[in-house]
């Protein structure tokens, strides 16, 4: 668009505009194509742990075993969260959302490690790398517990990383908690399939609030804020409200999609559709069949997971869906998941949170390390008054 001042692009929501290169996540929308560092992510979910896809997708190789070992033992280390930051959590109301409190944490960290802040320093990057994975679990944790008032447990390091975040967050001083290997190997690979998507709303938040040189946990803890959003991270929990309300109302899918096709305001069919993929999702697919096996293993015979395969078979099969190319997204699942885990709603979006957080620190890493990357600052096209006089109060 031509301007007085020359030329500017005008692209709201940024469909159409890159706002970086980077060599982390690989998209094709079209042919449903996903891949971390070259890796397509069928290959990575179910292959490769957590934190070895962590170490993928921040190092740019999967790691040797003697490299993932080190790393492994260097997160586990920093599990602790600092006893005066354990008294926040005694300051958030008790219905606080997870969210919130997360975000709000992030962002504390960086009271408590004054001294490793420096985003050019690549010791207290690495550092602050560490801090970030080995802690997010913890707060994730502790904000749970303070949501059903009991108290928060200490981290146990002989466990792994999500066998640790289940034990703090199901388990109770009084009893010990015996992590289900079904569980645990299921939330690891849901993690995985969360760990990067290329410049999406939180990691481009991440970058843009990175590309003042804030540091890392003040730019991942502005990600968190982002991924709060239904349109984005929130969409898991919106997905099970969704099915909720249906149910709670008859169970009448047709009359929803009805609602949905004369777009009622509000009303979308939650965990459809999606900026990038146009044909279906990669992760979708792995995450309907991992829905099954977890409501197997934990004997729930969820009605809601009939629903929602109902109401997917209806959707795929109507001409509304079909030409606006929305399909499932990795989200239409995952709550039902979290749900037979016995996370709350509430607590979905921390666990889509928790699975990002490596991409966001890849990303944040390579744009602070782009000597290409300038500070984020779109233009705009002005649409306000011409210049006016200003009015004296008593003349208005
Ligand atoms: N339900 C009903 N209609 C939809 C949906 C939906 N879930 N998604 C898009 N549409 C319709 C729009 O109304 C629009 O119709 P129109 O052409 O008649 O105006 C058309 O499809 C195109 O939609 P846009 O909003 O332009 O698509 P956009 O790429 O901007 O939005 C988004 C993508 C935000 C994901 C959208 O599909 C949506 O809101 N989905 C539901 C929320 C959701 O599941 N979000 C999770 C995204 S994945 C993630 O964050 C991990």
């Amino acid at each position: 668009m031509l301007k007085e001042t020359g030329y500017v692009t005008l692209d709201t929501g940024f469909v159409n505009t890159a706002s970086c290169t980077s060599a982390i996540t690989y998209i094709d929308g079209d042919a449903g194509i996903l891949r971390y560092r070259g890796y397509p992510i069928d290959q990575l979910a179910g292959n490769a742990s957590f934190l070895e896809t962590s170490y993928l997708l921040i190092y740019g190789e999967l790691p040797t075993a003697e490299q993932l070992a080190e790393f492994d033992s260097r997160v586990r280390k920093h599990t602790l969260l600092h006893e005066e930051m354990r008294q926040f959590f005694g300051g958030f109301p008790r219905d606080a959302h997870p969210m919130a409190v997360l975000s709000s944490a992030v962002s504390a960290l960086s009271t408590f490690y004054q001294d490793a802040l420096d985003p050019f320093n690549p010791e207290d990057v690495e550092i602050s790398t560490v801090r970030l994975l080995a802690k997010v679990p913890t707060i994730a944790s502790y904000a749970y517990k303070k949501s059903i008032g009991q108290p928060a447990l200490f981290p146990d390091n002989n466990l792994g990383y999500v066998e640790n975040f289940l034990r703090l967050t199901f388990g109770v001083p009084t009893e010990d908690y015996e992590v289900d290997p079904v569980v645990a190997k299921v939330l690891d690979m849901l993690l995985v399939l969360h760990a990067d998507h290329e410049q999406n709303c939180s990691t481009s938040t991440v970058r843009l609030v990175g590309s003042s040189h804030a540091n890392l946990f003040a730019s991942v803890s502005a990600g968190v804020n982002a991924l709060f959003g239904p349109l984005h991270g929130g969409a898991n929990e919106a997905v099970l409200t969704m099915l909720n309300g249906i149910h709670q109302s008859g169970g009448d899918i047709n009359a929803f999609v009805e609602r949905v096709k004369k777009k009622e305001p509000g009303v979308k069919l939650m965990g459809f559709g999606h900026r990038v993929y146009k044909n279906y999702d990669p992760r979708a697919a792995i995450v309907k069949k991992a829905a099954r096996d977890v409501l197997e293993r934990t004997g729930g015979n969820d009605p809601l997971l009939e629903l929602a395969m109902k109401l997917e078979e209806i959707a795929l099969a109507d001409d509304f869906f079909i030409s606006r190319k929305l399909y499932p997204n990795v989200d239409f699942y995952t709550g039902l998941i979290y749900k037979a885990m016995g996370f709350p709603t509430k607590m979905f979006t921390v666990l889509f949170a928790l699975g990002r957080l490596p991409g966001w620190i890849a990303q944040w890493r390579e744009m602070i390390n782009d000597p290409a990357t300038k500070i984020g600052r779109p233009r705009q096209l002005y649409t306000g008054e011409a210049e006016r006089a200003f009015l004296p109060i008593e003349n208005r």
